[in-house]
């Protein structure tokens, strides 16, 4: 999910920055420190980059005053999210003034669209390296300590880290992302990431498999599927001809052990098939949600943005969801804003939402990315106060409509998988109800993280249900 979010809806969040403070018996010669911006595939990276530095005598350390090596691995989602990693690379260029033999690299979408352009706008940094060029970070690093400066930013067909290990960051040790799938082939016209990712490739199911087994074997309790796109997940195996499909893996997974949850992120509205819908309804552990981006309501801006799919088309998909669902957690993103929106335009927006009723929406204003269709052929001609405006009515709507989704959860028991303390108490646990919603409860001695517990619903706030184990 992406990094600067109008996110009404997580006052009591979970995951936060992917620092490193994991226990390892080895030593060390050297130290790095890594912090991610960006979506979670971008967070899943940082874990095999951590587990590629590792086996090369690097460990991770959580400050970074200590270290010898300091990573940002990047966004470019919208211009706001380069401007925080912009400042925040300022931050560390000055403590590496005091200390030169500290070594600096941008990671990432950012790395990836800037190139060696990075080497010249930020001068002191030392590496630079592309989302699908993490194998060659060793080297990289060899040749910076050399004074050399670092760049690799192919791009990959076949890169998928299959057989990589990720190494986990700041894990609560009861979930963790898994990365199926890498880039985007859909061309959505105001989106950089098809630029900075790539091609679209499927990871070996088997390699899928395994890291979600040996997660559970570890303890963890519940797998989130990354892709930019899960539902056009194919692979064919070439012995057996058989074609593994993402409603087919979704299903391994599940079949692990009822006890390991299964989560996935992010479905296309033209891609998710009935046939997930019914994976999702006959196994338990697959978690009754889905997050469905609609971007916007019109189907004159649907279509300028190449969505490929209508307005009445994305309505159809949440009446399926619904109906073969009833429980289902649905949310979206939406972009206020963009090119030529009229008010007519953003009304059509307005309604949709209001007739989706999301239980939860990142929602961002239009932002020009240099490259794309969209900054080739249209005019950025939506004044910023009119989009900002915009997104504040689409933001009220939905946090209406949201806090009416937490309500009616009030008396209704929720499983809730125990994923650690509360962050504002210690005598109370926080986990997630099958369809996403945040649960505070107090603690009883009988329950430990990784557990699930049935709570008892008792009331709420916008973001946070609050109640009682049964
Ligand atoms: N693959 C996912 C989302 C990837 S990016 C999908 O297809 O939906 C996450 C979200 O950022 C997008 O859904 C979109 O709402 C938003 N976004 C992408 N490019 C943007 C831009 N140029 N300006 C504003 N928001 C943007
Ligand atoms: Fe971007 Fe569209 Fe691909 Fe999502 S599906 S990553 S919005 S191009
Ligand atoms: Fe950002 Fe790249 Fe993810 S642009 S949202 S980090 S794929």
């Amino acid at each position: 999910m992406p990094g600067t979010v109008v996110d009404i809806n997580h006052d009591e969040t979970i995951q936060g920055e992917a620092f490193a403070p994991v226990i390892t018996n080895k030593n060390f010669s050297k130290k790095f420190y890594i912090e991610s911006y960006g979506c979670q595939m971008n967070f899943a990276d940082s874990e095999v980059v951590a587990s590629i530095l590792q086996d090369n005598d690097f460990g991770p350390t959580a400050e970074f005053e200590n270290a010898d090596l300091i990573f940002v691995n990047t966004c470019s989602i919208r211009e706001k999210a380069e401007q925080t990693v912009r400042k925040r690379l300022t931050e560390f260029k000055k403590i590496k003034r005091d200390n030169p033999s500290l070594l600096i690299g941008v990671l990432g979408c950012m790395a990836e669209r800037l190139k060696s352009k990075f080497l010249e706008e930020e001068k002191l940094v030392d590496i630079v390296v592309g989302p699908d060029a993490y194998r060659s970070l060793p080297g990289l690093i060899q040749e910076a300590e050399s004074g050399q400066k670092g760049v690799n930013v192919l791009l990959s067909r076949e890169e998928t880290y299959g057989d990589i290990s990720p190494v986990r960051l700041n894990s609560n040790g009861v979930t963790a992302f898994v990365s199926i799938m890498r880039g985007c082939n859909n061309m959505c016209s105001f989106c950089v990431v098809p630029f900075t990712r790539g091609r679209e490739r499927s990871r070996d199911p088997q390699s899928i498999l395994n890291e979600c087994k040996n997660l559970f074997d570890e303890g963890y309790r519940e797998v989130t599927l990354l892709g930019q796109n899960v539902d056009s997940y194919y692979w064919q195996n070439t012995e057996t001809n058989e074609i593994i499909s993402f409603a087919k893996l979704l299903e391994k997974v599940a079949q692990i052990s009822p006890l390991l949850r299964v989560r996935f992120s992010t479905s296309h509205p033209k891609d998710i098939t009935d046939e997930v819908l019914f994976t999702m309804r006959d196994y338990e552990n697959i978690c009754n949600y889905i997050h469905l981006p609609v971007q916007s309501g019109s189907n004159r801006i649907l279509q300028m943005m190449n969505r490929t799919y209508t307005r009445e088309w994305y309505i159809a998909k949440v009446n399926r969801i619904r109906e073969i669902l009833p429980d289902c957690g649905i949310s979206t993103d939406v972009i206020t804003g963009f090119c030529s929106e009229t008010e007519e335009d953003h009304q059509e927006t307005l309604s949709l939402v209001d007739y989706c009723a999301y239980d939860l929406a990142y929602m961002f204003f239009y932002s020009e990315r240099p490259g794309t269709l969209v900054a080739k052929r249209f005019q950025d001609d939506v004044p910023e106060a009119v989009k900002k405006k915009r997104l504040q009515e689409v933001v009220e709507l939905h946090r209406h409509q949201s806090l009416q989704s937490m309500q009616k959860e009030i008396g209704k028991t929720a499983k809730v998988l125990i994923e650690g303390n509360s962050k504002r108490s210690d005598d109370h646990w926080c986990g997630r109800s099958d369809n996403n919603k945040v649960v505070v409860f107090p603690k009883t001695e009988d329950f430990k993280k990784g557990d699930y517990a049935d709570v008892l619903i008792e009331t709420c706030t916008a973001a946070t249900l609050i109640g009682k184990i049964k």
